[in-house]
């Protein structure tokens, strides 16, 4: 049986490899411990894009270009910001991106980037009741989402959402990046693919698991028997959001990242609180998990610490793949250009097993 293409390699590529059973991620030759707390997003944007377009500026004027961008895309939305206001907050962004020109270049490379930083916030704005914010082009690109959403942005919890974009900026051949080079190689446009990477990114089982982290830690919390609820939840047949990978066997090196980066926000705070007790469930987790699964090594997955971070740098749950998109889609475009270089369309086979027609004789 065709179960999920494990194992098949569909694409050679120069930006990313997960290495499952060493728990490490490589991102165009750097760790992800080399980058995480220590490049920002805009850096990371320019090394994932270098080699894809011809006019590639320097970091400075990257991150020019990227807040030019923001401006631009908010202009261009801000008409039909009322109509997307109603729907889910990540089917309003993804409708939002739908507009936007559907070309190869950088200009068009840099809207999609900014996107999702400018309709999140707009939209979550919107459905607050509140007036959305325009987007300052001269701030950089983490603090101005922030402010957009907020009104202002402290620069610890700027640095704290730089570095989660950072983290997921790409991760080899996940389901939205294989939707996006799909999308690609047909050498259709940009916000095509994009598109297509979005719809993956939106299922629980890929970007949408850290808003039922939240809803995980709430109901525990309530609960008072981590162990209890979590097993009570495993003998009913379901998942635990936030453990579990198709690719690691071991804990996704995403998961230290960004637990680091909230550990850093403050010890005797409420993300301090928070953190420990979400300590407390994740070692009640694996233990269950431990228990339950012999047969598999589940681990902690990049979902469970950033529902943390997203939560302490004031995204509310429903916005989570939102912001999981604005980090990824670096990956996904610099995907989608290796993909249009290759000129091959993806095109594999399916084995037919319905009924066979009758002979006509
Ligand atoms: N909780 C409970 N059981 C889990 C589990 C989880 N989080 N993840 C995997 N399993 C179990 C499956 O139920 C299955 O058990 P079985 O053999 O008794 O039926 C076994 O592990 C293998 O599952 P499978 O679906 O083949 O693994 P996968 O490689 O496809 O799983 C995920 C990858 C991410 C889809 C899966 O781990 C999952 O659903 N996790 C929860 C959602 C999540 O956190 N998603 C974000 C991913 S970054």
């Amino acid at each position: 049986m065709a179960n999920g293409l494990d194992d098949v390699v569909a694409a050679d590529t120069v930006l990313s490899d997960v290495d499952g059973v060493g728990g490490h991620l490589t991102i165009r030759g750097h760790s992800l411990a080399e980058l995480a707390g220590r490049w920002r997003y805009t850096q990371v944007v320019r090394l994932l894009f270098d080699g894809f377009f011809d006019d590639l500026p320097r970091d400075a004027e990257l991150e020019k270009a990227i807040g030019k961008a923001r401006l631009e895309v908010f202009d261009r939305v801000k008409p039909l910001l009322a109509q997307l206001a109603p729907l889910d907050i990540y089917s309003g962004m993804r409708a939002g991106m739908a507009v936007l020109p559907d070309g190869d270049g950088l200009a068009d490379a840099l809207r999609l980037i900014a996107a999702p930083a400018v309709l999140t916030p707009a939209l979550l704005r919107l459905g607050r009741g509140e007036t959305p914010i325009a987007p300052d082009a001269k701030a950089d690109h983490a603090g101005d989402m922030l402010r957009m959403l907020a009104g202002a942005a402290s620069p610890a919890l700027a640095k704290a959402l730089d570095s989660y974009l950072v983290t997921v900026c790409d991760h080899g051949l996940n389901a939205s990046t294989f939707a996006t080079r799909v999308v690609a190689s047909t050498q259709a446009g940009l916000t095509s693919a994009i598109l297509a990477g979005l719809g993956a990114l939106k299922g629980p089982l890929h970007g949408g698991a850290p808003g039922p982290v939240i809803e995980m830690l709430d109901a525990i919390e309530a609960s008072g028997d981590a162990t209890a609820w979590l097993s009570n939840e495993i003998a009913h047949g379901e998942r635990i959001m936030g453990f579990g990978h198709r690719i690691y066997r071991v804990r996704d090196p995403r998961a230290d990242a960004l637990k680091a980066v909230v550990r850093q926000l403050g010890s005797r705070n409420e993300t301090g609180s928070r953190l420990a007790f979400a300590e407390t469930v994740e070692q009640a987790a694996l233990d269950v998990l431990r228990i339950a699964k012999p047969q598999r090594s589940i681990q902690t997955n990049v979902e469970f610490y950033t529902a943390l971070l997203l939560e302490a740098v004031g995204f509310p749950k429903e916005a989570f793949s939102n912001v999981f998109a604005a980090g990824r889609v670096a990956g996904w475009v610099a995907h989608a250009r290796e993909q249009q270089a290759t000129g091959r369309l993806i095109r594999p086979q399916s084995r037919y097993v319905g009924p066979v027609p009758d002979l006509v004789a």
